[in-house]
């Protein structure tokens, strides 16, 4: 990166909730959310120096100067307590890779994420959306946060292992990937090992989650690789992923490699997708004229019939909700990158060594680019209206060579997942309990608790 003016040190973050000693540690750990937003507020030079320990910490308010960082991989590498944390479960896998070892693994699992392979993923999508439409009762009480969560693990392994092992070892990842995803939350928020290691419950409960999925995740690639010789490709991801070859020297992923990709994945599709599906129920629940949107363009796309991954393109309503409920609940609603040169970005000079943060939360709500921001707006994506200040804003998946490898299959799993339900269950809240997003490493909704009702005479109208 280059300029004409010489670049000046970065300007302490200026809002309010710096303590002499803790610096804005106790305001973050205390509601996050709103801490970042008033340091966006205020801190329209673009980029601001946080106080969170003895590490500058420098935090990018612009969307341009975001979209700047993540296109120069070299001088903002990956980097931060999220992904050293992420690290000490799943190494050096493709997400959390530096950026010398990604040039070789990204092209590697590029092609299990190839348009054919979505289309065969999206038949177990399908599959597992249309049973669990199929296991209601009317008037039935779901939690559908908790729901959601389990059926995109489920998604998740069914698309990972369809060998004979697939029903087990989808079972193991459903029931381990809890215990084993607050742990991580844990380690990303008290980065002291020793906590991680004392002999408490929570530390064996996590212990014993990871271990479980490893155990299945490595039982998996046993059973693939004893059957390999027969070149046998089951259409599934980690099929993909074994035949994957380094573009350099040809070498495949040993086994050891392959465990952590896989479970890297599981730890990227699960808890997003089971998410944000829950948002988009949430949302087209309480807005009957978005809901109905949705529906006439489901009757007349698919009809009464199973939603397929195909119809999905004439569904241009459904697809500006999901746009709209990423932009009000990105998952990863702070990220980071670690400077490893001076580098100038906007005229400022972030420092070598530097962690460096933006928040696509909040970058997403910005007032000045988004009208009455935090309103759920579907159509403020219509094509005719939406601005370039809105897509530059808009960053859910992230962008550059380290944007979400999974985009088109989550925003295929969720699409499907939601059409399949609307198609046959209206969904209302079971309490007067308002929902708000919770901050636990990712962003995540809180309960969900909702009464579901048989559509059939609706949906045929
Ligand atoms: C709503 C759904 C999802 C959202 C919002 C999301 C978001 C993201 C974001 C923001 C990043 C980039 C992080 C950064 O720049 O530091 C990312 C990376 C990644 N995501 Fe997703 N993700 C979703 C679903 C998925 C799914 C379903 C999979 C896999 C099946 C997946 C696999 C990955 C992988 C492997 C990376 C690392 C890419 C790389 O570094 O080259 N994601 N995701």
């Amino acid at each position: 990166m280059t300029t004409a003016v010489h670049p000046v040190p970065v300007p302490p973050a200026t809002a309010a909730g710096g303590l002499p000693l803790a610096g804005h540690l106790l305001a973050i750990l205390r509601d996050p959310l709103t801490f970042f937003q008033k340091q966006h507020a205020v801190g329209t030079e673009g980029v601001v120096k946080l106080r969170l320990g003895p590490k500058p910490v420098h935090l990018v308010t612009r969307a341009d100067l975001v979209r700047r960082l993540l296109a120069d991989p070299v001088a903002f590498d990956k980097g931060g307590a999220f992904i050293d944390s992420a690290k000490a479960l799943v190494g050096n896998a493709v997400g959390t890779c530096p950026t010398v070892d990604h040039r070789t693994q990204r092209p590697m699992l590029q092609p299990a994420f190839h348009h054919r392979r979505i289309v065969e993923y999206s038949r177990v999508m399908q599959r597992c959306a249309a049973a669990l439409a199929g296991s209601w009762q009317d008037g039935q009480y779901v939690e559908l946060v908790d729901v959601l969560h389990r059926l995109a693990a489920r998604v998740a392994a069914r698309t990972l292992f369809s060998g004979p092992g697939a029903a087990h070892a989808a079972e193991e990842i459903q029931r381990h990937f809890p215990a084993m995803l607050a742990g991580l939350h844990r380690r990303m928020f008290i980065p002291v090992d020793w906590v991680h290691r004392a002999p408490v419950p929570v530390n064996a409960a996590f212990d014993a989650a990871l271990h479980g999925i490893q155990r299945t995740v490595e039982g998996e690639i046993r059973a693939y690789r004893a059957e390999e010789a027969g070149g046998a490709d089951r259409g599934d991801l980690l099929s993909a992923m074994m035949r994957a070859r380094d573009p350099y020297t040809g070498v495949r992923l040993t086994d050891a490699e392959l465990k952590d990709q896989v479970i890297s994945m599981l730890m990227g599709a699960i808890e997003t997708t089971g998410s944000t599906a829950a948002w988009l129920l949430h949302h087209l629940a309480g807005e009957p004229q978005a809901e109905e949107t949705v529906l006439a363009e489901l009757r007349r796309a698919v009809g009464e019939r199973g939603v397929r991954a195909e119809d999905l393109r004439g569904m241009g309503a459904l697809k500006q909700c999901l746009t709209e409920v990423l932009r009000l609940y990105p998952p990863f609603w702070l990220l980071s990158r670690v400077a490893t040169r001076p580098v100038e970005l906007g005229g400022y000079l972030v420092p070598a060594g530097a962690d460096v943060l933006f928040s696509p939360y909040c970058l997403q709500r910005d007032p000045g680019v988004f009208a009455d921001p935090d309103r759920f707006d579907p159509w403020r994506w219509d094509p005719d209206r939406v601005t370039p200040a809105q897509k530059e804003s808009q960053l859910p998946f992230g962008t550059g060579s380290r944007k979400c490898l999974g985009d088109v299959f989550g925003a295929t799993e969720i699409s499907l997942i939601v059409a399949t339900v609307l198609q046959r269950w209206q969904i209302g809240p079971a309490t007067g309990l308002r929902v708000v997003p919770v901050v636990k490493g990712t962003m995540r909704p809180s309960l969900m608790p909702m009464v579901v009702r048989r559509r059939e005479e609706a949906y045929a109208r």
